[in-house]
């Protein structure tokens, strides 16, 4: 119908959307619905803390507005897990030490499935050499370029980089 409001899907459970237009999409889900394992750091676009998946697609939550995503599936760091525990890559970062405070995780951890995604629909990357490859390789070079929008302030990026490799490297020859 003209004129409907529809609701928004957060890690499954629909919630109406914030009567003012100009809340983005970080605030509503840290402030409003309480999903605190989303991080803000810079509020504009530059570290990857606030990273969330929008129908399987990695986002800056803090650029957007959550108005733009009537009707849309939100995953957060809350939804990554299923119902059997941890997500694969969320223990491999626990094998690998891909943290210390913990607080670039989240967008690292959601960054890094959308990055997976990302190479399943062959969206090549400033890296990448033939852009008319049907496959991508999860290189070296490839991920750390993929990944380079997820700061670490910790300085854990070896063992971020390794779990990623462990999870996804394979998957992506
Ligand atoms: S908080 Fe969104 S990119 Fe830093
Ligand atoms: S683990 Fe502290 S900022 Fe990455």
């Amino acid at each position: 119908m003209a004129g409907e409001v529809r609701p928004i899907r957060i890690n499954g459970t629909e919630v109406d959307l914030p009567i003012d237009p100009r809340v983005s999409l970080l605030d509503f889900l840290r402030e409003t619905l309480h999903f605190h394992g989303t991080k803000k750091g810079c509020n504009q676009g530059a570290c990857g803390a606030c990273t969330v998946l929008v129908d399987g697609e990695r986002i800056l939550s803090c650029l957007a507005l959550a108005v733009q995503y009537e009707g849309r599936d939100v995953t957060t760091i809350e939804g990554l897990c299923g119902e059997h525990g941890l997500h694969p890559l969320q223990q491999a970062f626990i094998e690998h030490d891909g943290f210390q405070c913990g607080y670039c995780t989240p967008g690292q951890l959601c960054s890094a499935v959308g990055m997976a995604a990302e190479l399943e629909r062959g969206v090549p990357s400033h890296v990448t050499g033939d852009l008319l490859a049907e496959t991508m390789a999860l290189t070296h070079d490839e991920l750390r370029e993929r990944m380079s929008g997820n700061l670490c302030r910790c300085g854990a990026h070896n063992g971020i980089v390794a779990a990623i490799a462990e999870i996804y490297a394979e998957a992506a020859k």
